[in-house]
């Protein structure tokens, strides 16, 4: 949550650089927006900000100067309003020190009471509390001394940028636990949260390690640890283009994300299968299957798609599985078995739920996978070994492919830990065939009027399709603030039926053969309480009158083909009500608080 970006360079205008960033950052929190670029006319530093997107910070910063050096942020609020004296950038009281801070100091009101008791504050944020700190260390220490002295005391969570004002030929940096990558080129040097922001403006990047400092200069870049011990640079390449990251021919970004499903699928199989063997390192199977449980930790759209991996593991390699929810792991720990295995899924692979997680079971000597979308992540760098989904960047904080893709990628893993006679690949090309038939065959738009004029919706099935029934919940109440709740289909005449009246809306997913009789059966019952419904089944559980009917695929990936429809049930209800469909309220898509 929250993005930074900074530039230190020669040809690019630093507001050029930072705005365009943010721009491609946004999707980690847009509650507001500023940047603080060097003025060269009056050799200072102004500050832009307000509550508000990077759109409105563009406006006010049209007339800037052309700058070389330049700091940003987009913020998702944790501590203090939304309001301008809370968006960043923060200063030191009397203004040398300027930074953007990404993460969460959580013994700000600690160091305040101990250090900065006569300090006046300009805002309510735990981030003033570092750019005090570094004020107050530099009356007695040299300017990187003084940072790094702060940096020591600080708990929680940062990836930081400072600018001393008497020094503009230098952005210091700083991380821990929060993500941030530089880039350098002949240029400059580019510093972000997320390599996206480094596209077009660098080569080479690195992902820092935590507990890094860094000194950047336009030419020069220099690495050290908290004790000041220089540290050696490696650069990797950048291989993310540009047009990954842009919405083409659609009107917004989940659409183009639902629309690149097929292709997401079949990426899995091109990196996954190779000359009938599967690329996945023989050292995990080995710990996979030298387990007696595996354990998945996972949030949101991410533990559906554990429900899912759940269903599809205990099916072919019979290992028995548990799904928790992460923040609930890592505080309440369940009884372990005695040879635990631990899976993390995760699309950002920066979730700070996840990660405290991964903090315990390291602790407690135990191996971690984590399947993740983004391979600079903290999660993938942490944990002992680490999948990659192949999703390319996913910009709506709604997760689509994504999803598809962790099931899919789940499935492969289930698959080379098992000896199965059915070919996957097959069945994942089959996948991606029956989601492009439905993309191009089937108009959902008119369907979705029956969810969009209620207050509430639900929708039901049965075994695997309840684990669906989660994840389409999920993702219309998000992006549409339509109330909705997923149910196992047996479950509602327990109690929920109480809420069915006149024109409720009710989603059946019937996708199980052997059980789809029952489900309709529920349906039935809820019909004679006047719900609206809608029936959503494959072609081998579908009757005619069904409102959409997907071409079979193997019976243990329906979830990634049944899901596609509900989708576009959120997004067209989204669209209708106006809503701002890629950043939903209250929202962000790294969540990087716990
Ligand atoms: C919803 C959504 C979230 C995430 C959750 C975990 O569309 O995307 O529910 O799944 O915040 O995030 P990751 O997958 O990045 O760990």
């Amino acid at each position: 949550m929250c993005g930074i970006v900074g530039f230190i360079g020669h040809k690019h205008d630093a507001k050029d650089v930072v705005l365009n960033g943010l721009t491609k950052l946004e999707y980690r929190g847009y509650d507001s927006a500023g940047i603080s670029l060097f003025n060269p006319k009056f050799r200072s530093f102004d500050i832009y900000k307000d509550f508000g997107r990077v759109a409105k910070l563009k406006e006010l910063t049209k007339d800037a100067m052309i700058s070389n050096v330049g700091i940003g942020h987009t913020r998702w609020a944790t501590h203090g309003k939304v309001t301008k004296e809370n968006a960043h950038p923060h200063y030191s009281q009397s203004k040398r020190f300027i930074i953007v801070h990404n993460g969460v100091i959580e013994n700000h009101e600690e160091l305040k009471a101990q250090y900065l008791a006569n300090a006046l504050f300009y805002s309510e944020t735990d981030t003033e509390v570092i750019a005090q700190l570094i004020e107050s260390f530099s009356e007695t220490l040299s300017v990187e001394n003084a940072i790094l002295t702060t940096l020591k005391l600080l708990e929680g969570s940062y990836a930081l940028l400072v600018i001393d004002t008497e020094s503009p030929n230098t952005i210091f940096a700083a991380k821990n636990k929060s993500p941030l990558v530089l880039g350098q080129s002949e240029d400059g040097v580019t510093i972000a949260s997320d390599l996206m922001a480094l596209v077009g403006y660098s080569e080479k990047y690195i992902a820092l390690a935590d507990h890094t400092f860094v000194r950047c200069e336009a030419d020069n870049v220099t690495m050290y640890n908290l004790n000041h011990e220089i540290l050696p640079t490696s650069f990797l390449d950048i291989d993310l283009d540009e047009a990954d990251a842009d919405m083409g021919e659609y009107q917004h970004y989940m659409l183009k994300e639902i629309y690149e499903q097929p292709s997401v699928v079949r990426r899995i199989v091109q990196n996954y299968f190779e000359d009938g063997d599967i690329k996945i390192s023989k050292q995990v199977l080995k710990d996979i299957k030298n387990s007696d449980r595996i354990y998945i930790l996972a949030a949101g759209t991410s533990m559906h798609a554990g429900y899912v991996g759940k269903y599809i593991l205990e099916e072919l390699v019979e290992i028995p599985v548990e799904v928790h929810i992460a923040s609930e792991f890592a505080y309440h720990t369940p009884l372990l078995t005695e040879k635990p295995f631990f899976l993390m899924i995760s699309q950002s692979g920066e979730t700070a739920d996840l990660r405290a997680c991964l903090m315990k079971t390291k602790k407690m000597n135990y191996k971690t996978l984590t399947v993740t979308n983004v391979k600079t992540s903290t999660l993938a760098r942490e944990s002992n070994y680490f999948l990659e989904l192949f999703a390319g960047p996913e910009i709506a904080v709604a997760s689509t492919k994504a999803y598809v893709a962790q099931i899919g990628v789940l499935a492969v893993l289930a698959y080379a830990l098992s000896e199965q006679s059915f070919d996957l690949k097959k069945a994942l090309t089959d996948v991606a065939l029956s989601i492009e038939d439905f993309l191009s065959s089937q108009d959902v738009s008119s369907i979705v009027h029956k969810i969009i004029t209620k207050r509430n919706c639900f929708y039901i099935g049965r075994t695997i399709d309840y684990y669906t029934a989660l994840e389409a919940a999920l993702k219309l109440k998000e992006i549409s603030y339509i109330q909705t709740e997923g149910f196992a289909a047996g479950e509602l005449k327990h109690g929920t039926i109480a809420l069915i009246e006149e024109g409720t809306p009710v989603v059946a997913l019937i996708s199980n053969k052997e059980i789809s009789s029952n489900t309709r059966s529920n349906l039935n019952e809820v019909i004679a309480r006047g719900a609206s419904t809608i029936k959503i089944s494959m072609k081998k559980t579908s009757h005619k009158d069904d409102d959409i009917i997907l071409k079979d695929v193997h019976p243990l990936l329906t979830p990634m083909v049944m899901v596609v429809p509900t989708q576009l049930f959120a997004y067209y209800a989204a669209l209708e009500r106006g809503l701002d469909i890629d950043k939903p309220r209250n929202l962000a898509k790294s969540v990087t608080v716990e």
